[in-house]
């Protein structure tokens, strides 16, 4: 496939605006729909293909919005339909995509199914929409031990013997994909955001939608991230097939993109030919920066994807991580940035790691992400990753919102330090290098195709590849910098010269890259 003809997020850059805390255009604290319909100029010059618009649905708001009233409306507090659909005009005349964040597997406990469910009593109909077994010991004890991932027991009981699944906050029931109600309301749900225009979704909690059946306990010995009876089981692609023959009934290149966090070969079935076109490639983001590691890592997953025709999905951050710039460091966030900027794929970068936001360690008041208090107060959940952005020097709540609103989550002293006002002006800025590396991109490694030529002869702590007509090294970690002049013209840089950094060179010059040629000096 070539660049001109390959669709927009084979090789995009998706920006994942995280609504409640991009800009709050209504002064209630809270980002919404038309504060990030005001900023959508700044992600046309930050050069991203599209955005990635978390949930804005009506919600209870026990997780931040993943916990869905109504799948087909917009919450009035982050504004109406018709703020959507002029995000989604505005976007398109701004040359951006729009791609919205669907939450199948579950629904808010206010969600008018789960209410008639919990009133109608054991075995009724109503509760077939939703996983309900008896509890054991005559329903004192609950059916399985599988745990929620958000802390405790997955399990809630309804109060009369009955116990309904939750895998994530007890305001969350699962929803049983195996109902004809229950693929029926997806299917409109997929089908209602597609017909007003949006040019892709991300599936969220996309691995959850079968359980197995006979709710199996789960095995001895059994870690988070083991494989398990409720998660990438065989059928729950049998819905990817289904979501995928929707899409593809709609014009233009409409993208899924399934949020997995599994290894590659639980993720690579997801992008068959007749699945979904992208999963994430979020394993990366837990490992530490090790060149030897992250080689193996991203071989893997480009041959997880590549084998089906896809590339893969770079996740550099998102909402449920920790922040890129305090995970990796401000330099490692750099550099990996670089290099999934320049790896076959489509990049996603999570709102605000563009200024190398740290993460915040939030008073304990102020948390509001039920991790924090399902795990007891031992996770501190993920709000540190989700402060609202800085977009003015100060003081608070730093253009985020009018001034003197006070903001749903606090902003930090000194906030401002990382504005964007004061990163525009700084040549040197995060920002301005996301902005530099995203044009330069286009030009060096879009459409380069899927191969990667590793370079082998790199000194210990260095990572290396050759594509098209380019080539990307990496240093993971302090160290002496090589004589790189071997290798090619140095377009980019990026990372710290006491840290990791990433070099973007022109020039494929083959047969220079052994140690001597290169004037590497091997550690
Ligand atoms: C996904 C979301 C996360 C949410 C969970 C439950 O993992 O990214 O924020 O808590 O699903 O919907």
């Amino acid at each position: 496939m070539t660049a001109v003809t390959a669709p927009w997020w084979r090789e995009g850059v998706v920006h994942e605006v995280y609504v409640r805390s991009f800009s709050d255009g209504t002064g209630d604290g809270v980002g919404d729909l038309p504060g990030l319909r005001a900023r959508l100029p700044y992600l046309r010059d930050l050069g991203v293909d599209a955005i990635w618009v978390t949930p804005f649905y009506p919600s209870a708001d026990h997780d931040a919005g993943y916990d869905v009233i109504d799948h087909r409306a917009v919450d009035p507090r982050l504004g109406t339909l018709d703020d959507l659909d002029a995000v989604v005009a505005d976007a398109h005349a701004l040359g951006l995509r729009v791609m919205v964040d669907l939450v199948l597997n579950h629904v808010s406990s206010e969600h008018p199914w789960f209410r008639a469910a919990a009133e109608a009593g054991p075995g009724s109909a109503e509760r077939a929409r939703f996983h309900v077994r008896p509890g054991r010991d005559g329903g004192a004890l609950p059916p399985t031990g599988w745990p929620s991932i958000f802390g405790g027991s997955a399990w809630e009981p309804f109060g009369d013997g009955e116990w309904y699944l939750h895998l994530f906050d007890v305001h969350q029931p699962d929803l049983n994909h195996d109902h004809p109600d229950v693929r029926a309301d997806a299917e409109r749900t997929l089908r209602f955001w597609l017909d007003r225009g949006v040019d892709g979704v991300r599936f969220d909690a996309a691995g959850g939608l079968t359980k197995d059946p006979a709710y199996p306990e789960l095995p001895d010995g059994w870690q988070p991230g083991h494989a398990s009876p409720y998660s990438d089981l065989d059928g729950v692609h049998d819905h990817y097939r289904r979501f995928a023959k929707v899409l593809s009934e709609y014009d233009g290149d409409r993208v899924g993109v399934a949020e997995v966090w599994g290894e590659p070969h639980v993720i690579g079935p997801y992008v068959r030919p007749d699945e979904l076109q992208q999963a994430f490639a979020i394993d990366p983001l837990f490992r530490p920066l090790d060149a030897t590691l992250w080689r193996r890592l991203l071989a893997e997953q480009l041959d997880a994807v590549v084998r089906h025709g896809r590339l893969p999905a770079w996740a550099h951050g998102n909402h449920d991580v920790k922040r890129a710039a305090t995970r990796w460091g401000e330099d490692g966030a750099r550099a990996v940035l670089l290099l999934m900027l320049a790896l076959p794929g489509c990049v996603y970068l999570y709102a605000g790691d563009e200024l190398a936001l740290p993460e915040v360690d939030l008073p304990d008041e102020a948390i509001t992400d039920p991790t924090y208090r399902r795990s007891g107060g031992t996770d501190r959940g993920r709000d540190g990753a989700r402060v609202p952005l800085p977009w003015t020097t100060g003081p608070a709540p730093y253009g985020f919102a009018p001034d003197g609103t006070p903001t749903w989550l606090p902003q930090p002293d000194g906030w401002g330090t990382h504005a964007v006002e004061r990163q525009e002006a700084d040549p040197d800025s995060m920002l301005a290098l996301t902005r530099r590396a995203i044009r330069l991109r286009d030009e060096l490694w879009r459409g380069a195709g899927d191969e990667v030529t590793w370079l082998e002869s790199l000194p210990a702590g260095w990572l290396g590849f050759r594509r098209g007509a380019a080539t990307c090294v990496t240093r993971f970690g302090a160290g002496p910098d090589p004589d790189l002049g071997g290798l090619g013209e140095v377009l980019l840089t990026g990372g710290a010269s006491d840290g990791s950094a990433t070099w973007w060179l022109r020039g494929d010059r083959p047969g220079t890259t052994t140690d001597e040629e290169a004037g590497w000096d091997r550690r």
